[in-house]
């Protein structure tokens, strides 16, 4: 039987763009009702709600900026609210500021602390507290190979990610008797907006560092994040499931 969401409602937060999009758009085919947060992009998530409603589901388009702690748990309540509940939450939102770190700003490492890892903190927050009462819930957060691995230039970025693995593996500990799953997705070069600001040269480096010798696309973690967030996945918590070509192995 084919993965099944239907009657599941989920929240993917920076879902105007890239991964986030993609996830929107899987979970979506595949049952759930969404919640489409984004930050600036009005626009774009609303193209995705109208692809999502064209498939016969709920969605919706919510603004909030996820690294603001009042943002974050009003877009939580927003969305029990209006699509009226919360089963899957995927923690995707993030930004990059990269530099050597000789040459980092105190406010590149804020904003990309507060962007990528403050935001899974409130969010997460903020959802639990229905997910426990409800004793069931899937929290799914996008982590990043350099999360792992490191890379010179993203310190800042590196750091966020790392810390998104060790926050998840502490609420899987925490969630787990309350049967609430929290795995990690580390992708590794996915072809976004994100990865389009590097150089080719750039590019070509790290394409020579990917053993499957293709960038990633959206969908391939959408498609991961769908089986974590699906009840085929009954057993898997705490994990990191790197979605990168073999980068990491
Ligand atoms: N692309 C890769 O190769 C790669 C690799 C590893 C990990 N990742 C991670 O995967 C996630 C998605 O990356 P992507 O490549 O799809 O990025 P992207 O194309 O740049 O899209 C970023 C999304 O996040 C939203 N966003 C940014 N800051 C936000 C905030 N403070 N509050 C709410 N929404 C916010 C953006 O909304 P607006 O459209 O409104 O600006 C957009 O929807 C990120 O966490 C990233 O670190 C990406």
């Amino acid at each position: 039987m084919p993965m099944d969401l239907t009657g599941k409602t989920a929240l993917i937060t920076g879902a105007s763009r890239g991964i986030g999009r993609a996830c929107a758009l899987k979970l979506a085919e595949l049952g759930a009702d969404v919640a489409v947060n984004y930050s600036n992009n009005r626009d774009k998530a609303e193209e995705v709600v109208l692809k999502i409603q064209e498939m016969g589901r709920q969605a919706v388009a919510l603004k909030a900026d996820v690294s603001k702690r009042e943002e974050a748990e009003t877009l939580i309540n927003e969305t029990i609210k209006i699509l009226g509940g919360l089963d899957i939450l995927i923690n995707n939102a993030g930004v990059v500021r990269d530099s050597l770190l000789i040459r980092m700003k105190e406010e590149d490492w804020f904003q990309v602390l507060s962007a990528n890892l403050s935001s899974v903190f409130f969010t997460t927050k903020s959802a639990c507290k229905y997910m426990m009462k409800k004793r069931q819930g899937r929290i799914i957060n996008i982590s990043s190979v350099v999360g792992v691995a490191g890379n010179a230039g993203q310190a800042n970025y590196a750091a966020s990610k790392a810390g998104v693995i060790g926050f998840s593996k502490s609420i899987a500990k925490e969630f787990a008797p309350r049967n609430i799953l929290v795995n990690v997705i580390a992708p590794g070069f996915i072809e976004t907006d994100m990865t389009d600001a590097l150089t080719e040269q750039q590019k070509d480096g790290i394409l020579s560092t990917i053993p499957l010798k293709r960038y990633g696309r959206p969908e391939d973690v959408a498609n991961v994040a769908a089986f974590l967030a699906s009840e085929e996945s009954q057993y898997l918590t705490g994990q990191v499931v790197f979605v990168d070509g073999g980068m990491n192995m």
